[in-house]
């Protein structure tokens, strides 16, 4: 069955093949030299099924795909409020490589161009710059699930060649962003930037990324969840730079390109789309790994904005088994809105029956939010001189509160027995 979903990405990939618009990047002299035939396309789910379509085993550097995740080692060894405090969170609206930062703080104004990711890399606790790049190169290579190497013949090209970095570098140190050596500092950002990777790589990176930070292929937890939810908040905002706009109204996933053709795509929960093909638009985005985005999103419904069913689907029955006793039938993830609807319903209802049953046999998950309303749910109850029970064999909503313990059963039955007796005891029983 994996053959269909390989034959959609095959013929989606075929549509964009007669793309020849765009240029190489030839700033950096060495990525000029690269065929610019090559296009690749792959998918990774969040359990680690990787579908592969044209050049997916081809190897170029990372290049701007890696700001998110040297971001991401910040935040993981700082804390939020310390990186925030180096590097904004706001789109700018500017090029790449525009040497600017915010007119206020004079920080840079987000960890996705390149002034921000200069200041990033200077934020990683590192004795040496061998330190600090041996890092980035393992942090990254826990992201793909493999060893990633780096391309000596780009990093050394882009060093010779990165005035504008260095007129950034600069400019941040007169600033006080930087406290180390700029030109140290910009070393391991070109070596960052010089790791090799292939489209499957940023994939499976995309996919560790989607399933909150642990690696799918490996299941190795790379981050902790806290820290993927910012990076993938910060590449929605500003990791298409200035064409942010449009690809969050058209593809509607976090993602990264860099000037090496990549582009690393993530569907939250779900997967991760890596896309090669180092033709680049004006903005340094590869061509026809925007269009293939764009129809992956349109195609297989990806957008992550695509309103697809409503929070009733979290109540999936409501019954009366016997009088004064409702039971109401939970599934699927139960959410803030999920709890909230649940609450309402059995609000709603109050006045006709005596004892609630709260059915979580089909919950997958449950969060902190839903998990308060519920209780409270059963607080009010009681309050109200009535009572609530919850069916929850596997302790999914009770989980470590023991205040719920006490009205916890392990199936209908033994919770319907519970209230016939409640109902006896309290004299409920008519007639
Ligand atoms: O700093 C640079 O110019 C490159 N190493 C990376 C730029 C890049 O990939 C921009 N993204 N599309």
């Amino acid at each position: 069955m994996a053959q269909l979903v390989q034959r959609y990405l095959d013929r989606i990939r075929a549509e964009h093949t007669g793309v020849t618009d765009g240029a190489l990047a030839d700033y950096i002299p060495e990525l000029a030299r690269v065929d610019p035939d090559g296009y690749g396309l792959s998918l990774s789910s969040v359990d680690g099924f990787v579908y592969e379509s044209g050049d997916t085993a081809v190897e170029f550097t990372i290049q701007s795909v890696s700001k998110p995740f040297t971001y991401a080692l910040a935040l993981a060894h700082l804390g939020a409020d310390a990186v925030d405090a180096v590097i904004g969170v706001e789109p700018s609206g500017e090029a790449f490589n525009e040497i600017s930062v915010d007119h206020l703080t004079k920080t840079p104004k987000n960890p996705m161009i390149n002034a921000g990711a200069i200041a990033a890399v200077s934020l990683i606790p590192a004795d040496s710059p061998g330190e600090r790049f041996a890092m980035i190169q393992d942090f990254y290579s826990a992201f793909a699930g493999r060893r990633l190497e780096l391309d000596e013949e780009v990093y050394a090209s882009e060093k010779a060649t990165g005035s504008r970095n260095r007129a950034i570098g600069y400019m941040l140190q007169s600033f006080g962003v930087l406290d180390d050596d700029p030109d140290e500092v910009l070393d391991v950002y070109y070596r960052q930037c010089s790791l090799r990777v292939t489209s499957t790589d940023l994939a499976i990176m995309g996919a560790t990324l989607a399933r909150g930070g642990t690696c799918p292929t490996t299941g190795t937890r790379v981050a902790d969840a806290s820290v993927i939810k910012r990076t993938l908040s910060v590449m929605v905002t500003c990791g298409m730079y200035d064409a942010a706009g449009d690809w969050v109204s058209a593809v509607g996933m976090p993602a990264k390109s860099g000037v090496g053709g990549g582009i690393v795509a993530v569907l939250p929960g779900q997967l991760g789309i890596g896309t090669y093909s180092p033709l680049l638009d004006a903005k340094g985005h590869s061509v026809r790994g925007v269009r293939l985005c764009r129809s992956l999103s349109e195609q297989l419904g990806l957008h992550f904005l695509t309103v697809s069913r409503d929070s009733r689907a979290t109540l999936r029955a409501v019954y009366e088994p016997a009088e004064g006793i409702r039971v109401y039938e939970a599934h699927g993830d139960l959410l803030f809105s999920g709890a909230e609807q649940l609450v309402r319903t059995a609000e709603r209802e109050r006045a006709d029956s005596d004892v609630a049953i709260l059915d979580v046999t089909g919950v997958d998950d449950i969060d902190d939010a839903a998990r308060a309303l519920l209780s409270d749910m059963s607080q009010a109850l009681c309050a109200d001189g009535k009572q609530g029970f919850l069916v929850d064999p596997d302790g999914t909503v009770v989980g470590a509160r023991a205040d719920l313990e006490a009205i916890r059963f392990p199936d209908v039955g033994s919770a319907l027995t519970a209230a016939h007796e409640w109902l006896a005891q309290h004299q409920r029983i008519p007639g």
